[in-house]
């Protein structure tokens, strides 16, 4: 084999042979197991989105429902997982929070076995069930109240929002939420995702790899930049203000959160999907300030960026739901990575089917056979 030119970012180069989800960047499409987005979130829900992903079918009502409880039954965290988040320090990011958590998992369950099937079913199912109990426990534990327990007989949306709030949520926000669920459950080889099979490719248990990939998402040019629009979008304040900030932004060639993908030449269509669900909430609690703002900031924008087809991504209208629902700016990234466990873990399995240990090359710029020069005569 030929060696490859440099690509930084390794832009272009396949990392995985891949049956789980698919992008066409050009249409602006996206298929979880050649199911589109669009259908998945009229008729499924994140549990059922999750099996699919992970066992490659929708499953039957007998194995949907056998998952469903599953899942609902193992959301409880030990109490040493609970008094480990009381140690951390309350003004920490919830995402080194949720990070630390998971990668302590590890150490309470078995996982290190991933040639044993049965309980990698067991670690998936751990990890779609008890993320979203750290993420609400932390969001209480660093305010001084006490985590609230999971309800088995809820859903996976409706009790999130219960451990959060205690209190259960409107059924339309419940559907919506859960539709966010789905919108980012998956999406082909990005950075975390790479990430974590970097990690699984050295045989090491679940958690480690799902910690992995928690660290690569919450960058702000990954599943952070869900958090630092809607702090932009605060910052510009008004949307006759909007012009003038994305003016100044072009001017001095600074990025706006939320706008740009590496695969997407058109609008993602999971922003479609999700403007259309603010459309949805907004009828039941009234209109957000946030999105009037960011409907201006991409109209104007688009007049710059369109001819480079950079377009808004998935993080530009999901906080501005979150934010409606009364839901912390810095818990988004952690909700992003509750529902992407699914895409981590389908992504897991599948390469532990025909494993290799991820060892790329690289392209040496330095020097070669230079002398030691002693301490004394530098
Ligand atoms: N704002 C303004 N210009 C942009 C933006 C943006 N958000 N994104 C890309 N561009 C421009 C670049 O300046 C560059 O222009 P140039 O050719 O004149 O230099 C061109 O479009 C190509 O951009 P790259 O950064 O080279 O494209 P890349 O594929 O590496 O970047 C990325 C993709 C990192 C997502 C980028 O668009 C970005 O930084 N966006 C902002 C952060 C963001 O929203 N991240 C979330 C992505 S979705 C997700 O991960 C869940």
């Amino acid at each position: 084999m030929m060696p490859h030119d440099f690509m930084p970012g390794l832009a272009g180069i396949p990392a995985a042979k891949s049956a789980v989800s698919d992008v066409d960047g050009e249409r602006g499409v996206l298929e979880y197991r050649g199911i589109r987005v669009e259908e998945l979130c009229k008729r499924s829900s994140y549990l059922e989105t999750a099996y699919l992903l992970l066992f490659g079918h929708l499953p039957t009502r007998a194995a949907l429902s056998r998952w469903v409880e599953d899942v609902a039954h193992h959301r409880r965290l030990k109490y040493s997982i609970i008094d480990l988040m009381k140690c951390l320090p309350e003004q920490g990011h919830p995402m080194d929070a949720l990070q630390a958590a998971v990668a302590a998992l590890g150490m309470f369950y078995p996982g290190r076995n991933v040639e044993d099937m049965e309980n990698n079913y067991w670690s998936a199912v751990r990890l779609i069930a008890k993320l979203p109990t750290i993420v609400a426990g932390w969001a209480r534990l660093r305010r001084g109240d006490d985590a609230i327990p999971p309800r088995d007989e809820l859903g996976f949306s409706e009790n999130f929002f219960y451990m959060l709030t205690e209190k259960t949520p409107h059924p339309l926000w419940v559907d919506i939420f859960d539709d966010c669920m789905i919108l980012h459950a998956e999406h082909t080889m990005n950075a975390s995702t790479f990430t974590g099979l970097v990690t699984a490719s050295t045989l090491a248990d679940p958690y480690t790899v799902v910690a992995s990939s928690i660290g690569a998402l919450k960058g702000p040019l990954h599943g952070g930049a869900n958090e630092e629009v809607v702090q932009m979008l605060r910052e510009i304040g008004t949307p006759d203000r909007a012009g003038a900030y994305v003016d100044e932004h072009m001017r001095t060639k600074q990025k706006l959160m939320g706008f740009g993908h590496r695969i997407y030449k058109v609008k993602d269509p999971r922003a479609t999907i999700l403007q259309s669900l603010c459309g949805s909430l907004f009828k039941t609690c009234g209109t957000s300030q946030l999105y009037d703002i960011a409907l201006a900031v991409e109209r104007k924008a688009t007049d710059f960026l369109k001819e480079k087809k950079v377009h808004p991504n998935v993080d530009f209208y999901s906080g501005i739901i979150y934010d409606k629902m009364g839901i912390d700016t810095d818990l988004f990234t952690p909700i992003f990575a509750m529902a992407r466990v699914a895409g981590w873990l389908a992504h897991w399995l599948e390469q532990l089917r025909e494993n290799k240990l991820f060892r790329p090359d690289q392209i040496y710029a330095g020097e070669h056979d230079r002398p030691y020069v002693p301490l004394d005569q530098r």
